[in-house]
């Protein structure tokens, strides 16, 4: 058996075509959901959208420290595991680099289940982000290291990984943006709802813990943001997620009124946005990748990025959380060149590693 296990909004869009290849090949799963994430523009909405079934089992870990939610999944996952009979000849597949993904891999490992991680060998050298311990801690106890490009795979084999476990599979984003774009061209229409035009707006997302967490760097943002408005008076658009409400909310940073704070979007909606965006700028992981994919010129709110090959493309730049480096760094980035090539692979990631898992 294969348990899928998932629990934030970017772990359910990019398992959502591993779910899909095992649903094609009609390979029997457990699809586990940990409720890290739980409201439901953070959760449900990808579920209706990518028409994913419901989830077999939720835990409903829900919010926490970070001890708290790695120990209430770990014990949560690994009873599951239990009353399933998962041993030896199983698999419990993760993705990426939250909490989710740590204590799943690590209940499974101790329990003799083979531990697949997609998205394997990504290191930003910065282990201030909780996600830089989480995915080395499962890179090693893991027994199939899915990692989405070559580079990935040069990171794995430099730390010692053994060769064999190694299998380069592209990201499966790819896929989700692949299957996606036209659907959300048809389906929703986010101009008229923010009353924008194509290609005359920003798009904007930040959220990770070491940059809203810190009023300095949240405060620098902000400012980034303002004086991009200064000089190209075009509308900014910045669906926050809720870390980064309840940050802003606790520091009362004050926002000027032409920045347009929404909420979270659906997939569809932000998949539009992102895809007609003049730039965008954000600290996420996927929004970086997504970006490059969709050939749109991205600014990285951060000193570093476990996806350097967005970079060495050409389709980003990094600026850190200093208004003026922002500003610059936009300027730089808005006229270049988009002939950039997409360094994520072709789209069939989700297949390609079902395969592998099946041994064909
Ligand atoms: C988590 C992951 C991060 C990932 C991000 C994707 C870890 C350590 N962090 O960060 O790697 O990039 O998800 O978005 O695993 N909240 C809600 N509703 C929700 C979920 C969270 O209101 O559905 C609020 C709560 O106030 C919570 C805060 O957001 O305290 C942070 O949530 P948490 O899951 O701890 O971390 P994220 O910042 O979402
Ligand atoms: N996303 C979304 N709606 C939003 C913002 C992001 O659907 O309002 C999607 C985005 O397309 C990407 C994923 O969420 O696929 C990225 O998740 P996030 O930035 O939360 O986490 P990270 O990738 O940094 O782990």
């Amino acid at each position: 058996m294969i348990a899928i296990i998932l629990g934030t909004r970017p772990e359910i869009i990019k398992m959502a075509p591993v779910i899909r290849a095992c649903e094609k090949e009609n390979i029997e799963y457990h699809l586990i959901h940990t409720g890290q994430h739980y409201s439901y523009e953070m959760d449900k909405i990808f579920f209706q959208e990518l028409e994913l079934p419901k989830a077999d089992y939720n835990l409903d870990v829900g919010s926490g420290t970070h001890g708290e939610q790695t120990a209430k999944i770990l014990t949560g996952i690994e009873k599951i595991l239990i009353k399933e009979r998962y041993g030896r000849n199983d698999m419990v597949l993760v993705e990426g680099d939250t909490n989710t993904v740590f204590a799943g891999a690590l209940a499974a490992s101790k329990l003799h289940v083979k531990v697949g991680h997609v998205e394997a060998g990504l290191r930003s050298y910065f282990r201030d982000m909780p996600e830089e311990i989480n995915r080395i801690l499962t890179d090693h106890i893991s027994d199939y290291l899915f990692a989405p490009t070559e580079n990935s795979k040069k990171i794995l084999l430099s730390e010692g990984f053994e060769k064999e476990k190694i299998f380069v599979t592209g990201n499966t984003i790819v896929d989700s943006v692949y299957q996606n774009i036209e659907i959300a061209e048809k389906k929703v229409g986010v101009f008229e709802k923010f009353g924008i035009e194509r290609k005359n707006y920003f798009l904007v997302t930040a959220h990770r813990a070491e940059n809203v967490d810190v009023v300095e760097r949240l405060t620098g943002i902000i400012g980034g943001l303002n004086l991009i408005y200064d000089e190209f008076r075009i509308p900014i658009i910045f669906p926050i997620h809720p870390r980064t409400k309840k940050m802003i909310e606790k520091f009362n940073i004050k926002l000027n009124e032409n920045i347009q704070l929404i909420k979270p979007l659906g997939f569809l909606e932000f998949l539009q946005l992102e895809a007609n965006a003049k730039l965008v700028l954000t600290d996420s992981g996927g929004v970086q990748e997504e970006a490059c994919i969709l050939k749109v010129p991205c600014v990285t709110l951060r000193d570093n990025t476990e996806r350097p090959e967005t970079v060495e493309v050409g389709g980003n730049l990094l600026a850190g959380c200093d208004p003026n480096v922002i500003f610059d760094k936009v300027n730089l980035m808005i006229n270049r060149d988009r002939s950039w090539s997409n360094p994520f692979g072709d789209g069939k990631s989700g297949e390609k590693i079902i395969r592998i898992i099946e041994g064909n």
